[in-house]
């Protein structure tokens, strides 16, 4: 997509680079730049640098780099236009719209239109007379009237038509009742039938208050349980998390995690207004991103079950990368939190939140139901696992409250514990700067290189090509210099990443003589961080002048010619040998 060059110029003034990552990472000065640790790989000491002068940013510990877009694009896991609508709203600025985005946006519009009049229609059928049954089962659930409006609970009939039809009246296309997954086709007669029937059904909210999707609960026993919304043109399921429109105004910043839609409803009936549940997924880590964002502190709260703690401890992980504490709350005698509040009541729920396990507790528990330490080796695996575990929490004085602890459980003295920690801990830094030293030396020979599959070819090529193009890309004018221009041509570079490059370079020039630039979503951004290590190595260097560029582009063209003549000359020795054969004969 083309941007006007000026939106962008000041989208990206408005957005100081500086100000935009400090927001992620704490910054330094060093010299004129920036420096900070990345927020892309794990390191003590900082490799990631912002260049103020040319508003870019680099990683030389693992090759991330680009500009203010590209960083949000990472940061936030976001594709490019996102990141500029991110971006743009930050400034106050609006993104001009191209036709086929207005055609998105509008499309966008009549989806969330759709869904709001589904969820209205089933609404309105829970509370029909003649689905009195239906009612009658949200009641036996424990759900108030107040609650079902609150989160717009509804009914799905029994019908196979009623909500395509009603759809229908309101004028929507059989399309985009089916790619809203509202109804599927019949393979026989090819007409529209309803997902959802006899369901309860819990819409879905953005932060935006649109309804983007469904779940719908069966009735009774019946499967599938439930039945959740595919991803749709408004709705990625990876992306959301149910009620988080509510809960997202709660002012402590904790969230609690639960695995259900009806764990949720209950608790927030009862006042835990801070419920949130993934949508029938596992947690994923754009999840994890969001609730970043809104909270420092996670009471997960899944069923009592074996599927539900082992759900927890990747919870606990994933939540861990992404900085948030997490509380685990052991739901005792009850499968989930929905059948405990019911049961218990909210004092004790309140309860079950502050008597909640630290994550560091949880896992020690859990490891110690393991074994039995009466048992000499068992006791010695107990430690083994507790010492591995404890090697990997980063704050010393949370672990030494373990090995406090653990040495109580155990008899076994605090100083052999800390020292056994520590010797792992040391194990797998040692580990660790192995495996970069590993990484550093694949990709000095372009082993393994994502980025340019081609570079280990020939690594004193791509180098040069690299450079060339690191040239036109810190001094655009360049290419309007007739000798290069003569010179440069897609044929010289011998990548297809590279030549890649070349071409958005010169479609980009010809963009912004139209006032636009198209340079930004061309490229994902592990090549954009190529592409910016490209310029930052040639800045490194002092002479940037065109005489440079010519000797390079002519070395290039060279090597590119001969390289021609030798397939030449091979093609005619295998001609050659053809033709020996046949006069042979
Ligand atoms: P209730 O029995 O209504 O209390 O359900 P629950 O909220 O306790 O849900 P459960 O623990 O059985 O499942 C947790 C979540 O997993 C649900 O909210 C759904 O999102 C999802 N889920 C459960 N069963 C199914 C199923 O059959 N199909 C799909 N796709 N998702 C399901
Ligand atoms: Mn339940």
């Amino acid at each position: 997509m083309a941007l006007p060059q000026e939106f962008l110029q000041e989208l990206k003034a408005r957005c100081n680079i500086e100000d935009v990552i400090s927001q992620y990472v704490q910054l330094k000065r060093a010299g004129s730049n920036l420096v900070g640790c990345c927020p892309f790989h794990s390191e003590r000491t900082p490799s990631f640098t912002v260049f103020r002068n040319n508003e870019n940013f680099y990683c030389f510990g693992c090759g991330a780099g680009g500009d203010v877009i590209t960083f949000t694009m990472k940061m936030e896991n976001v594709d490019y236009m996102t990141a500029i609508e991110h971006l743009a709203a930050r400034a106050g600025l609006t993104v001009p719209e191209d036709p086929s985005s207005i055609k998105a946006r509008v499309n966008k519009e009549r989806y969330f239109e759709m869904n709001k009049l589904a969820a209205r229609f089933f609404y309105d059928a829970l509370i029909a007379p003649e689905n009195q049954q239906a009612l009658n089962y949200i009641s036996q659930r424990g759900l108030s009237l107040q609650t079902i409006k609150r989160f717009g609970i509804g009914y799905a009939d029994t019908s196979w038509d009623s909500l395509t039809g009603y759809l229908m009246s309101k004028g929507f296309e059989k399309e985009e009742i089916r790619n809203g997954f509202l109804a599927g086709v019949s393979q026989k007669t090819g007409r529209l039938f309803d997902y959802f029937r006899g369901r309860i059904m819990f819409p879905i909210f953005d932060l935006s208050g649109n309804v983007i999707a469904f779940g719908g609960r069966i009735i009774g026993d019946g499967t599938p349980k439930y039945l959740n919304s595919s991803d749709t043109p408004v709705f990625k399921k990876s992306r959301n998390l149910y009620a988080l429109n509510h809960a997202k105004n709660n002012t402590d910043s904790s969230l609690i995690l639960c695995e259900g839609y009806m764990d949720v409803v209950a608790l927030q009936q009862a006042g835990f207004v801070n419920a949130v549940a993934t949508l029938g997924t596992a947690l994923t880590s754009e999840q994890t991103r969001i609730i970043a964002r809104y909270a420092n502190t996670v009471y997960l709260c899944y069923d009592s079950d074996e599927a539900g703690q082992r759900a927890s401890k990747r919870a606990i992980d994933m939540l861990g990368e992404v900085g948030v504490k997490v509380k685990v709350v052991t739901v005792e005698g009850a499968k989930d939190p929905d059948e405990y509040i019911k049961k218990y009541g909210k004092t004790s729920f309140e309860k079950l939140l502050r008597g909640s396990d630290g994550h560091i507790e949880y896992t020690i528990k859990n490891i110690s139901a393991k074994y039995n330490l009466s048992v000499p080796e068992q006791k010695l695996a107990f430690l083994d696992e507790c010492c591995n575990m404890l090697a990997g929490v980063a704050s010393e004085i949370e672990r030494e409250i373990f090995v406090q602890r653990i040495s109580v459980d155990t008899g076994i003295s605090a100083e052999i514990i800390r020292n056994e920690t520590k010797k792992r801990q040391q194990k797998s830094r040692r580990q660790a700067e192995r495996n970069a030293v590993r990484d550093d030396i694949n990709k000095s020979i372009g082993y393994g290189d994502r980025v340019n599959a081609d570079s280990a070819k020939n690594l004193s090529t791509v180098k040069k090509e690299e450079n060339l193009l690191g040239l036109f890309l810190m001094r655009p004018e360049f290419i309007e210099n007739p000798t290069l221009s003569n010179l440069v041509t897609e044929d010289i570079f011998g990548c297809e990443f590279t030549k890649k490059v070349w071409r958005e370079i010169v479609r980009n020039a010809q963009a912004l003589k139209e006032g636009e630039t198209t340079f930004g979503d061309a490229f994902t951004p592990d090549e954009m961080g190529r592409i910016t290590q490209m310029t930052v190595r040639r800045r490194e260097l002092a002479n940037n002048s065109e005489s440079v560029a010519i000797e390079l582009a002519e070395s290039l063209k060279k090597e590119a010619d001969r390289k021609k003549d030798d397939d030449g000359s091979e093609e005619s020795f295998f001609k050659r040998i053809e033709e020996l054969k046949k006069t042979k004969k």
